[in-house]
């Protein structure tokens, strides 16, 4: 494993990921975790990310001396290279040589171990205030930039190596590279990381945990709990149930999907509570967005719990776990986040009843989610729920603008199946991040159809593009496939007799309509 310190600064998951990118398997700690506990764990090489802060700030955050000292090969980024620098004698001071962006380094030992077979000139990516000006005893330094005479430096002896700039970011143009000379050359690391390794360690680690006890998981039909879930069944078996709540407001196969492909992949126990009447009743009359939210996220609670309850009832060892299907992001985000607004109430599987208290598995804690699909497929999980795009808790609850009733519901599933199935014949399914399908059901306009007139709903298309769902683009998709979905939809679904497409980026709407 190679250790990546976390200084406080988002490039730390940056790093990890590029790390795993190099088959390198790697795993982020806190500063402030003692260099004893960093070094208990046998580390193969350690990585200091970059942070907000000055190294001479009151509290800044710092390192041990010791950690440099252990024979474990370390890898300064920014403010890591400018700690390192200061803890083995070096001198970095403020003398307001800041730079920012894109800077031209000079590479004057192209020969060194992490300069290697790269260019003597390269786009790199600084983000500083303070400046190295003078290397430690026994460094080499090996490039610098216009304003900062020392960029970069090893100890190739000691095993120790820094650059001041971001390698982990794309800007810089061969910081891969570099990351892989440290890891592959400074650190003797063999790149043999993969998607096998990762199942065999969590099952591993999964068994150690649960022991001979039970465990329980809420299945969404999403790709992250159902890999949580697949992950937790290769290595418990039946000390898992899963519990899947319909409430109703899924697309047309999906539950089914849950049903059969999930249980045919995993045979997993899977416990079915339809609560679709129960959900319809509870969302009776209700046309406000955040109210339908707040509803379906509290009754999808109650019946889960009730399904704990009575699984927490039958015969059979204490079932003392929860799984989850917690992703690497997720963990990043959850330490943040205080002062945002609220733009919506979001819900997902297995909140948390007060009074049961489960200690939490997760074994996709670490993985981003292109990594979890890989595990899932691994895992021989069927590619339409390893690939499906995002699909939100509250379901088609929140895709019909009004009140949500059966036949609306219905109606819906139908516009849906068409789009999905035309958009997946069309191939665009990657290039798509997702695309709702809105039931403007308090809306009507005038048609005409078979010589008549109608007076129907539109359905609104929201194709997006997106990386990280937090801000979106609509999607230029052919004319061609647009109009397809738009005739099959007004012809095959009773009381539409308009599609419109959204042509409006995130912000200033947010991806659904609700
Ligand atoms: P918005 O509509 O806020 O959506 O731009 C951003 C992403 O989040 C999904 N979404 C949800 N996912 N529970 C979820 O698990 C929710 O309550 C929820 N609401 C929105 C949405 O589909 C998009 O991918």
């Amino acid at each position: 494993t190679v250790l990546v310190v976390d200084f406080g600064a988002q490039y730390a998951q940056l790093i990890a990921r590029r790390v795993r990118e190099a088959r390198v398997y790697s795993e982020i700690v806190p500063s402030t975790m003692p260099v004893s506990e960093m070094l208990a764990k046998r580390p193969a090489a350690i990585i200091l990310s970059g942070g907000p802060s000055s190294v001479y700030a009151e509290n800044a955050p710092t390192v041990d001396r010791q950690l440099f000292e252990a024979g474990v090969p370390v890898f300064g980024m920014c403010y890591g290279f400018q700690l390192m620098a200061t803890a083995l004698g070096g001198t970095v001071d403020d003398n307001g040589a800041r730079e920012y962006g894109r800077t031209p380094l000079a590479v004057s030992k192209p020969g060194s171990t992490l300069f290697e077979g790269t260019p003597a000139e390269q786009s790199v990516w600084m983000s500083h205030g303070d400046a190295c000006s003078a290397a430690p005893e026994g460094f080499t330094v090996t490039a610098s930039t216009d304003v900062v005479p020392v960029a970069a430096f090893e100890d190739d002896e000691k095993k120790l190596y820094g650059v001041q700039y971001h390698p982990e970011v794309m800007h810089s143009t061969h910081g891969q590279q570099v990351l892989e000379h440290f890891l592959y050359r400074g650190a003797g690391i063999k790149p043999n990381w993969t998607t096998g390794n990762v199942i065999d360690e969590q099952v591993a680690a999964i068994r150690e945990q649960v022991g001979t006890k039970r465990a329980i998981c809420g299945l969404s039909g999403g790709v992250d709990s159902a890999v949580a879930a697949a992950l937790v069944q290769k290595a418990i078996g039946s000390q898992l149930t899963c519990v899947y709540v319909d409430h109703g407001l899924m697309r047309k196969g999906e539950t089914e999907q849950v049903e059969k492909d999930f249980v045919a992949a995993t045979g997993a126990n899977l416990k079915v509570v339809d609560a679709s009447e129960r959900f319809l009743n509870a969302l009776a009359g209700v046309s406000d967005p955040e109210e339908k939210r707040k509803i379906i996220g509290r009754e999808f609670i109650r019946v889960f719990e009730q399904a704990q309850l009575e699984i927490l009832q039958e015969d059979g060892p204490e079932v003392a776990f929860l799984v989850q299907g917690t992703l690497y992001p997720d963990v990043v985000e959850s330490g943040g986040g205080t002062g945002t607004a609220n733009i919506k109430s979001h819900h997902n599987v297995g909140g948390l009843p007060d009074d049961i208290e489960f200690e939490l598995v997760e074994p996709l804690r670490q993985l981003f989610k292109d990594e979890v699909r890989m595990v899932g497929a691994e895992l021989g999980l069927p590619d339409e729920i390893v690939q499906r795009q995002p699909f939100p808790g509250p379901g088609l609850g929140i895709r019909i603008v009004g009140e949500v009733t059966k036949d609306r519901l219905d109606l819906l599933r139908e516009a849906d199946a068409i789009a999905r199935e035309e958009l997946t014949a069309a191939g665009l399914d990657r290039e798509i991040w997702q695309c709702p399908v809105v039931l403007l059901a308090d809306v009507r306009s005038v048609g005409v159809q078979g010589d008549g007139r109608t007076y129907g709903h539109p359905i609104v298309l929201r194709p997006v593009s997106s990386e990280d769902a937090m801000t979106a683009d609509w999607t230029r998709m052919p004319y061609e496939v647009l109009a397809k979905i738009s005739t099959r939809i007004t012809n095959e679904v009773a009381d539409v007799n308009r599609v419109v497409l959204d042509v409006t980026s995130k912000p200033p709407g947010t991806i659904e309509w609700e």
